[in-house]
């Protein structure tokens, strides 16, 4: 583990995400990740930070690591929850082996001295109070505080980050100081159909030709009607289905069904009647971070 020093304080680095993996299809998000991320004039022209938001398992976290794979940049992936604290996104302390106490970065931290990308996943699940830690980072300020350890660390200046957002409701709202950091969103939807094909072929090579139409064209009808069933499952799918052939002599096509039913639910077997039950939408995340200001009265 590299050690630097901060302010005459000794910090560990952590080693960053060993393997970046390709973005397939879809080139607007990527594109626009790229733009945000590139050099600005000067240094009155930081690079933007943006969120990145789409339903579970629509390749939210892929696109933010593909972005520092074509930047040619070392990436590293903090993982946001409820529990995380500040000090848990700077610098935190833990016993080294002879009982003295070390001082250890974040995956955050790691980045901004080292000069890579950050991914903060599943920013919304982090609570305000660390948010707040970040605020300086985000602006034009580019720089973090460490209670733990006593130092103010400048970002260097390579280093980038974006926040991979769910629209689930397992999340926090993000105040608006916030939320006005993280510029601008850029939304995954699903992928049409050849590039869904393309990147079940990536992630399940060994599927036959067959197998993988059958499921992007069951993807595809859930993507119409608004189901929330993404590339994940589909590759979820494919995989099971070529394994459960394998094991009992079968051909992956009959078992389609059985993996749906088992990936999915019974009810998914039928797109049609799932999509008619479905309860009615509720407000997304869009409506929270863009209400009417003039409304803010009625929302106490
Ligand atoms: N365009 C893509 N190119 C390559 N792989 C993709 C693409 N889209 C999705 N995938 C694959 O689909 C799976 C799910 O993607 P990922 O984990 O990035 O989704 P997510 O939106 O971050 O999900 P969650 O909200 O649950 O964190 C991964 O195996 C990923 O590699
Ligand atoms: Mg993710």
């Amino acid at each position: 583990m590299k050690t630097i020093l901060l302010d005459g304080v000794s910090v560990e680095l952590l080693p960053s995400e060993p393997k970046l993996p390709e973005w397939i299809g879809q080139t607007e998000p990527l594109h626009q990740l790229l733009a945000c991320w590139m050099d600005g004039l000067d240094d009155t022209d930081p690079p933007l930070s943006p969120r990145i938001t789409g339903v579970p398992g629509v390749g939210k976290t892929t696109l933010a690591m593909a972005g520092a794979r074509v930047r040619n940049q070392l990436c590293w992936v903090q993982q946001c929850t409820s529990d995380t604290r500040p000090e848990d996104l700077v610098i935190t302390p833990v016993l080294g082996d002879s009982g003295k106490i070390l001082y250890r970065a974040s995956p955050l931290l790691s980045a901004v001295v080292e000069g890579g990308v950050c991914v903060l996943d599943e920013g919304n699940r982090m609570s305000e109070k660390a948010w707040a830690s970040l605020a300086a980072l985000l602006d034009h300020r580019r720089c973090v505080d460490s209670v733990t350890a006593g130092v103010r660390i400048q970002a260097h200046p390579g280093f980038r980050i974006c926040v991979t957002m769910n629209e689930d409701g397992s999340t926090f709202d993000l105040p608006d100081y916030v939320v006005s950091r993280l510029q601008p969103r850029i939304e995954i939807g699903f992928p049409a159909q050849g590039e869904e094909d393309r990147i079940l072929a990536h992630h399940a090579p060994r599927a036959p030709e067959a197998l993988r139409a059958m499921c992007v064209a069951y993807l595809q009808e859930a993507h119409g009607l608004d189901l929330p069933f993404s590339v994940r499952d589909g590759i979820n799918l494919v995989r099971l289905s070529t394994r459960l052939a394998a094991s009992g002599g079968q051909n992956p096509l009959e078992t389609f069904p059985e993996a749906v039913r088992r990936v999915l639910g019974a009810d998914a077997l039928d797109l049609g009647s799932l999509h008619r039950r479905r309860p009615a939408p509720t407000r997304t995340d869009s409506d929270e971070y863009f209400f009417d200001p003039d409304e803010e009265d009625l929302r106490g």
